[in-house]
């Protein structure tokens, strides 16, 4: 039955609402249906099949922020290329970042590679969550997903598809302001479920029933094997739980220049602290050559394009910089005042560009641009 009586409490929309418990005494039915399920039904993931500690940590941070048919292509790259951590500890970082070019949020691939560097000096790597979340990069979702899966350790996962699990079992239709809201609510009801004997197959049991079955918009409610244990149990009233407010969405505009001087093109590169970016190169914003956005506008538009990161709604043109040879010889001093936290402006020979790492949307604008010429 769907919980009533919501009121909101403020500005933060926090909802009270009636939701449903486990009883312990049908832990063992619920654990016992979803794992044999998951036994039967779970996807023959590279990762899964003869598994290891590299692996693992390989997959389960490809799989942050990104969906497992996306990752499966780049993740046979990398085991080809990086075969366990002694490989990638010693492999240069550009070619870490080469081999994660198009799977974004690239700070992933640095950590990574810092992760494979401190596993590579220990004697043993570590073995519970508490241990593997003081490696870079790895956060309380990861670091459990690895301890759990890897070394059997006793923990549960908690990310937006098993609180969304969670939050159907229960009926549970209290409103969150975010996301980590929303995960930090279902984590000691996560911690009670999980079944003890078997941590690993657990966790990816529940993110196996999030992805295939208790989807968002369309739930398999009558194919699910939690179907008897659950509260809601109804496609129509699980869709609309969990209850997210979504935050607006933000337009953005960004100005990019498209200057080619002697065979190179002016490429600006991320700082190595940036998230999204970590040194990947990209077509300079005009704002990163301190030219403002109607002086580069300008210049004829080669290529407008949308996309959305996070909540912003970005819409990017591309210009052609007429005063390229100007901007030649001012770069000197403009790239040093760009070059603070180690972002840089730099000229990239057309012939080196397939060499170089470029984000996932430039290489394929570069490309078009080039094809164009
Ligand atoms: N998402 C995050 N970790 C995963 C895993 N091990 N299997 C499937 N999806 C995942």
């Amino acid at each position: 039955m769907p919980p009533t009586g919501l009121a909101s409490t403020g500005p933060r929309v926090v909802v009270a609402a009636v939701a449903h418990t486990i009883p312990p005494r049908s832990l063992p039915a619920l654990r016992r249906s979803l794992l044999d399920w998951f036994r039967a039904h779970r996807r023959p993931l590279p990762w899964r099949e003869a598994p290891a500690l590299y692996k693992t940590v390989v997959s389960e941070f490809m799989l942050q922020q990104t969906q497992v048919k996306t990752v499966l292509p780049y993740f046979a790259r990398w085991l080809g290329r990086f075969p366990d951590f002694a490989a990638l500890a010693a492999a240069p970082e550009d070619a870490v970042l080469k081999h994660w070019e198009g799977l974004g949020y690239y700070s992933r691939a640095r950590n990574l590679h810092r992760l494979a560097r401190a596993v590579a000096v220990r004697p043993a790597p570590p073995r519970t969550a508490a241990e593997w979340q003081e490696l870079p990069g790895v956060g309380p979702y990861t670091a459990a997903a690895i301890a759990s899966i890897a070394c059997g350790d006793r923990v549960a996962c908690v990310d937006g598809n098993v609180a969304r699990v969670l939050a159907r079992l229960t009926a549970d239709a209290t409103a969150f302001a975010s996301g980590s809201e929303l995960v930090k609510h279902f984590r000691p009801l996560a911690a009670a479920v999980l079944a003890p004997t078997h941590p690993g197959e657990w966790n990816e049991a529940m993110m196996e029933l999030g992805a295939l079955v208790c989807v968002p918009r369309t739930p398999a409610c009558t194919v699910c094997p939690l179907f008897k244990h659950c509260a809601t149990a109804a496609p129509e009233t699980a869709a609309a739980i969990p209850r997210l407010e979504r935050p607006k969405t933000e337009q953005r505009q960004v100005v990019r220049l498209w200057c080619v001087h002697a065979g190179k093109l002016l490429l600006h590169r991320a700082a190595a602290g940036s998230r999204r970016l970590a040194e990947l190169h990209e077509l300079p914003a005009a704002a990163d050559l301190g030219i403002d956005d109607t002086a580069a506008q300008r210049g004829a538009l080669l290529l407008r394009r949308s996309r959305s990161i996070t909540r912003y709604r970005i819409v990017e043109s591309i210009h052609r910089w007429p005063d390229t040879a100007g901007t030649a010889t001012k770069l000197a001093v403009s790239a040093q005042q760009n070059s603070a936290g180690g972002a840089a402006l730099h000229w990239v020979s057309l012939t080196e560009l397939e060499s170089i790492a470029l984000s996932g949307p430039h290489r394929r604008w570069v490309r078009e641009l080039l094809a164009r010429a």
